[in-house]
């Protein structure tokens, strides 16, 4: 039988787990804050930054957001950006990407306070995940290495192949399981647009992570016999639902599942997960300003 990761249960149980946290940083005066600042109107962005902050309306974290227009020069952003680095009741900051092409990403990025940017993107904390003591385990990578831990995978010694290269799920993943550490001591390839017969890799893997952006890209041939399968697409592909789309992952769910020893779903499989290991930051960038 082919175990279904619940990335829902498993951000719960996380949730549950930090909740003590927050409460001993409220003993001593302090309510963790997480700031979320969206310069677009792309429906997919609004509905991700309304989740982050129902989630924090849930667990007790003082959530604010701050909407710019996206026509906005992006002087706008960097003053925004350089208000919450000031504000003591901000631990936790994110600029939800993409922003407009006016805007240059990695400018918006630097200019987050390191010690608030619990998304982990800022150079000085990619640096420190690469050297080997992060101070942020970016989301999406920290969740899967959670939902792994989950299903009693352990990476240590493991094939792991990695079906994309980006900094925000590709790059930071290869890092986290390739380090002397639990959840990692894996061998890591990373694949991409580019890598010659794919199939062959995944198909070599004991752990294959899509995070590509390509609807279904990945189905059963590619994959093992008894391989695990962490599915980090989330792809709107028009379909008749009263919405007109549904969301398919990266992976080919039905057909993958028949080889899979495991496999999260999409939604509800990593998707969870990415939103539980932010408001973990958080409540971490407040210790770690508290102390
Ligand atoms: N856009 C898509 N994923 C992310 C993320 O993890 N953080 C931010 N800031 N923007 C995103």
């Amino acid at each position: 039988m082919t175990d279904i990761i619940d990335g829902n249960s498993v951000a719960e149980r996380i949730r549950n787990d930090f909740g003590a946290s927050i409460d001993a940083l409220k003993d001593e005066g302090v309510t963790p804050g997480l700031a979320t600042v969206l310069m677009s109107d792309d429906p997919a962005s609004e509905t991700y930054v309304s989740m982050k902050q129902r989630d924090c309306e849930e667990v007790g974290i003082d959530g604010i957001h701050v909407e710019i227009d996206p026509d906005a020069p992006a002087e706008e952003l960097y003053e925004t950006i350089e208000e919450l680095n000031d504000d003591p009741e901000v631990h936790g900051m994110l600029v939800q990407m993409p922003v407009p092409d006016h805007v240059d990403s990695r400018q918006v990025i630097r200019a987050i306070d390191p010690a608030k940017d619990v998304d982990g993107f800022h150079p000085e904390n990619v640096g420190m995940l690469v050297a080997g003591h992060p101070r942020f385990k970016p989301c999406t990578p920290h969740g899967v290495q959670k939902l792994l831990e989950s299903a009693d995978v352990d990476p240590e010694g493991k094939d792991v192949v990695i079906v994309g290269r980006s900094n925000i799920v590709g790059k930071p993943l290869a890092n986290l399981l390739v380090q002397k550490a639990d959840g990692g001591n894996a061998t890591v390839t990373v694949c991409h647009s580019r890598t010659d017969d794919l199939a062959a890799k995944t198909k070599s893997a004991d752990v294959v992570v899509a995070a590509c952006g390509v609807p279904e890209l990945i189905d059963g041939s590619m994959i093992s016999e008894g391989a695990t399968v962490i599915d980090v697409g989330v792809n709107r592909v028009d379909a008749d639902t009263e919405k007109g789309y549904e969301l398919v992952g990266d992976v080919a769910f039905d057909s993958a599942k028949e080889r899979a020893s495991a496999i999260t779903p999409v939604p509800g499989g990593v998707g969870p997960m990415t939103r539980a290991m932010l408001l973990y930051n958080t409540v971490k960038a407040a210790g770690q300003q508290n102390e």
